[in-house]
């Protein structure tokens, strides 16, 4: 079985070819972080547009690296959202006049449902229930899938996702974008001497904010400009440190409520050594298994969204009329 998966739900065209849900034949990834590195984030606009001039480039050659065609494809997947509802119409449309001429089944895919597939792609999937951290520039989010392989989300970010604030903090510092690998970097010369304050979701849910961190280094950064490599360095691991530790208190949590099997960690930000090392540590202290995925396939691709098509038993094809949803919530059945 064969699937070409796209994804165009933010800055990033990408399509592969899947076979079976498990083999990766081709994952061809455009990174439009050249163009917007200008502007010090993703500009919707010109993201939807660069994904239109690259769609057929992308999908061309991930079918040629799978040494196949596209009227050897089984069934077309594309992201439906959430995201930039520019950006998805591209994939979405692409992968629908696909699923047109050659007949084959269309699934519209979760964005997030295909970043936890990412993990599925290179580890045994594990028995449910388990929890997933799925962390990225749009997204903070807590899933849990139930023992009857039943997805939900248990807790989100109320304000800014957790690579938004390394974006956004970077931009502060000079260290342009994305900004996630950026602070990672500068924070490995640094110690985490300041204690930047964070906001504390008090009434008990699992929810995150990352506002209030992003604000506290304002704040500092005016009363102390950072006017040498060192001081950004320190700024970079003392913001990096306080940000998994939320991240990490609040999944500590998520998994005193919901008796899991496994701790997934996933989305571009997943791709973070202290976040892993972190999330390993707290996986190991409740005994059980840490699983992320290698670093291209934390960040958005085409492969996870084939993966998440096939992932467990074939969700429902999607109608031709499938149309993209910025704001598509989790609610499907994998198991
Ligand atoms: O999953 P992804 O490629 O796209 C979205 O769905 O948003 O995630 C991109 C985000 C960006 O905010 C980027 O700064 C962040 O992931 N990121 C990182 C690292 N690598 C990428 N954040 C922290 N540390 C990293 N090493
Ligand atoms: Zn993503």
């Amino acid at each position: 079985m064969l699937i070409l998966g796209i994804e165009t739900s933010c800055d990033e065209a990408s399509a592969a070819v899947v076979e079976d849900g498990r083999r990766i034949l081709s994952n061809v990834i455009y990174s439009q972080d050249e163009i917007h590195s200008l502007y010090g984030g993703v500009v919707p606009e010109l993201a939807s547009r660069e994904h239109l001039r690259k769609i057929d480039t992308v999908v061309g050659e991930a079918l040629a690296g799978a040494g196949t065609t596209a009227d050897r494809i089984d069934a077309f997947a594309a992201t439906c959202g959430p995201g930039l509802i520019g950006s998805l119409l591209v994939g979405v449309c692409y992968a629908k006049a696909l699923a047109y001429v050659f007949k084959k089944p269309l699934y519209g895919v979760n964005h997030l449902i295909g970043h936890m597939h990412a993990v599925f792609l290179e580890h045994e999937r594990p028995a449910p229930p388990y929890m997933a951290l799925i962390v990225s520039g749009g997204h903070t989010s807590l899933v849990y899938t139930d023992a009857a392989g039943t997805v939900g989300t248990v807790g989100k970010t109320r304000d800014d996702a957790a690579g938004e604030a390394f974006d956004k903090v970077a931009k502060m510092l000079g260290l342009g974008y994305p900004g996630g690998p950026r602070i990672e970097r500068a924070a490995a010369s640094g110690k985490p001497t300041i204690r930047f304050s964070r906001a504390k979701i008090s009434d008990g849910s699992l929810d995150f904010s990352f506002s209030g961190l992003k604000t506290a280094v304002l704040y500092h950064l005016r009363e102390r400009p950072a006017t040498s490599q060192a001081a950004i360095a320190d700024i970079c691991a003392s913001f990096q440190k306080t940000a998994v530790e939320s991240l990490v208190e609040q999944t500590g949590r998520a998994l005193d409520l919901h008796p899991s099997n496994a701790l997934l960690l996933c989305g571009g930000v997943a791709c973070n050594k202290a976040l892993r090392a972190a999330m390993s540590d707290l996986a190991r202290s409740r005994g059980l298994p840490c699983l992320y995925p290698s670093p291209r396939l934390c960040a958005d691709n085409g492969a996870m969204i084939a993966a998440a098509a096939l992932g467990a038993g074939i969700p429902p094809v999607s109608p031709l009329d499938l149309d993209g949803d910025p704001n598509l919530r989790i609610a499907v059945r994998v198991g």
